[in-house]
């Protein structure tokens, strides 16, 4: 265990500096080996990097099984609790055992082998996060899609990742609706061409789904009939899950961890970064659909030895504002982690947390906030009513683990609300101008990590290592460039502010606005349109689109804006949250005919000051003020 002392954390970040192989090297024996690595960093091909090449481990060992053999074999590994399917499900680490030696045994049977893909599109029930650790077991790579992706989305990452077979359930269970997602799954096959893949179905009785005969195997008995195996050894340097996220195209990028440095780096966040130590109760309310649940829901948690909360619910309405403060009590958590978005939602109905007041958090020591920025008012919000650290962290679905925060389990620093504190040992942040010169403290630059970074951040995207290095490695040769900007304090205190490209984070989901405008340019009726994310006092963010008809349409701007609601909510999922569409006459454009999204932005956040010099006809921005205000932007004071 870390010591929690003065000047620890200068240190700690320090010593990763002055020699990463060492740093590394020694925190990698927080992990069981079955052969120790030679070469802690590989860097034989630069730009890419390799963490413990040589090394050879098992990932769902290291989180089961190890636990087992030193003594943790009652304790709860994971407490499943449902308001939606009002249920509360205990399993320990034994049990987990045996459930991971089943299912993979019921993965083998279906033909999957080590270093063949599954993907597990799943609602948050236990058996998804088994069903990770049994592909973990077996050396199987998964990628799990967020249920509330539509079947043209899932049918992307059918196509790009090319699964061996499907994990999935009948439904997913939302307030008030079951999501049909068998009846997805089989939509989004059929789109991909991969009607046969064969697929493994839990049904859940809220919903039944039918199976397909020759296809579709029952969950419980393919399960039941299926022999128990064991972890077999896989390289460190292994793929161990592909998870997808958004892009600036329609295709999302297929971000690859591997077993061995994401092993080391997620054992030692949860001690170094969270504070959080075997026997623990650690809960991250998010899905495991996304990055945050991957990390701190399955992998985190159980490396370390801790319960983790699998929580199938929301922040308010489940049944109300209190529903965080409920499971705290009801199963001792120690830590919680979700985005902001989630206090909003609580603060509104709550404002002065009378709820929390209600329910003995006495067990309860920190908060973290992220996936999207917090303001100021989020944290002190959350201060107020909850009188513990609430601590901001920033990192995205490409590294896996936070970049910058404050390291509560190395030595707390003071918090400045609006900032996510400082970088976390191991990585070197810079914000860089345009020619990559660093800015000065307190101006706003790229936010970009010197290379190699630590282990657990992606190694290349599935299958594509020139989109990769494209992507992220070629902008300034030698770092990492993450699409966030941010600025640094006088203090070193880092705070990320925006996206340098086209994603928008709705409610802490990443979405791609240039994804939804080949949507509505794909309708019939329209020329062209432009979507940008507006500022939304409860999720952060939320797109708005403007589009332009072409001449001669018939059908009426309302029904035609109805469509493309419809379209966006099709094509991508309901998370994209798309509902505000308008129809203009003309959009704001440069002299040499781009778009002037940011303009938009700026005026449906009402923040715009100035007119940009490059504009084509500024007559137009009347007639855009008139739509934003239609659509009853601005929401947020600018
Ligand atoms: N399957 C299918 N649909 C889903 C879904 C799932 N797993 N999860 C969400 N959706 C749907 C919702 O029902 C909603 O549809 P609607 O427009 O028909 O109502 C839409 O997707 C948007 O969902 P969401 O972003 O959850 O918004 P919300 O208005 O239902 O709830 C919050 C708002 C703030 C309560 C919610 O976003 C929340 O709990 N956030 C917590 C933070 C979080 O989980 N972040 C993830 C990254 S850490
Ligand atoms: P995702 O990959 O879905 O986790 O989204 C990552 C993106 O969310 C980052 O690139 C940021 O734009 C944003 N983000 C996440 N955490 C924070 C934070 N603490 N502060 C500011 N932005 C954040």
């Amino acid at each position: 265990m870390i010591k929690n002392v003065s000047g620890n954390y200068a240190r700690t970040y320090a010593a990763a500096q002055a020699d990463p192989a060492k740093f590394w090297g020694d925190i990698a024996k927080g992990i069981d080996w079955i052969k120790p690595w030679e070469r802690v960093i590989d860097d034989s091909r630069k730009p890419f990097y390799r963490w413990f090449a040589g090394g050879v481990l098992n990932t769902c060992y290291n989180c089961v099984d190890r636990h087992v053999k030193n003594g943790r074999a009652d304790q709860l590994a994971i407490v499943y609790d449902s308001p939606l399917a009002q249920t509360v499900r205990k399993i320990t680490y034994r049990e987990l055992q045996e459930l991971t030696a089943q299912y993979g045994g019921a993965l083998r049977d279906l033909g999957v082998k080590k270093g063949d893909t599954v993907i597990i599109y799943m609602p948050m029930v236990p058996e998804a996060i088994v069903a990770m650790l049994a592909c973990a077991r077996i050396g199987a790579v998964h990628s799990v899609v967020f249920g509330g992706f539509a079947a043209p989305e899932l049918a992307k990452r059918v196509v790009d990742a090319k699964p061996k077979a499907v994990l999935s359930a009948s439904c997913g269970l939302l307030p008030g609706r079951a999501v049909p997602y068998k009846a997805l799954l089989d939509e989004a096959l059929r789109i991909a061409g991969a009607e046969k893949t064969p697929c493994m179905i839990l049904q859940r009785k809220q919903l039944k789904a039918e199976l397909i005969a020759g296809r579709d195997v029952d969950w419980d008995e393919a399960v039941a009939k299926a022999k128990p195996v064991d972890c077999v050894p896989v390289a460190a340097t292994d793929p161990l899950y592909i998870i997808y996220t958004s892009g600036t195209t329609g295709k999302p990028k297929g971000v690859v961890r591997d077993n061995g440095g994401h092993a080391v780096a997620l054992r030692w966040s949860m001690e170094a970064v969270y504070d959080t130590h075997p026997g623990d109760v650690y809960w991250a309310a998010s899905d495991i659909g996304w990055v945050v649940g991957h990390s701190y829901i399955v992998y985190g948690p159980l490396l370390q030895g801790c319960t983790t909360i699998v929580y199938e619910g929301k922040p308010v309405g489940t049944p109300d504002a209190g529903a965080f403060w409920r499971v705290c009590q009801a199963h001792g958590v120690n830590a919680l982690f979700t985005a902001p978005t989630a206090f909003r939602a609580i603060k509104k109905e709550d404002p002065n947390g009378e709820l929390v007041r209600k329910y003995d958090m006495s067990k309860f020591r920190c908060l973290y906030l992220a996936g999207e920025r917090s303001v100021p008012d989020d944290i002190t919000y959350a201060k107020k009513i909850l009188g513990v650290p609430v601590v901001d962290n920033w990192w995205q679905t490409e590294l896996g683990w936070p970049a910058l925060s404050n390291c509560m389990g190395i030595e707390p620093l003071p918090v400045k609300p609006g900032s996510a504190t400082k970088p976390v040992p191991g990585f070197t942040i810079e914000m860089f101008d345009e020619d990559g010169q660093p800015k000065a403290a307190g101006e706003v630059g790229n936010l970009v990590i010197k290379l190699p970074m630590p282990p657990g951040t992606l190694y290349t995207l599935w299958h594509n290592e020139k989109g990769y290095e494209e992507t992220y490695l070629s902008r300034y040769p030698g770092y990492y460039l993450s699409g966030d900007a941010g600025y640094f304090d006088q203090d070193g205190y880092g705070s990320v502010m925006t996206r340098i490209d086209d994603i928008i984070n709705v409610a802490g989901h990443r979405l791609s606005t240039g994804q939804m405008e080949q949507i509505l340019a794909a309708h019939p009726a329209v020329a062209e349109g432009a979507v940008v994310g507006a500022a939304d006092p409860l999720k952060g963010q939320v797109p708005i689109g403007l589009v332009v008809l072409k001449s001669g349409v018939k059908k009426s701007e309302a029904e035609i804006c109805q469509e493309l609601v419809a379209s966006v909510r099709a094509q991508i999922g309901a998370v994209a949250a798309f509902k505000d569409v308008k129809v203009v006459k003309r959009l704001p454009k440069t002299r040499s005919g781009k778009v002037l999204r940011v303009t938009i932005r700026t005026m449906a956040d009402g923040t715009q000051i100035k007119v940009p010099a490059t504009i084509e006809d500024d007559t137009v921005l009347p007639e855009i003020t008139a739509a934003l205000k239609a659509l009853g932007y601005p929401r947020v004071g600018g």
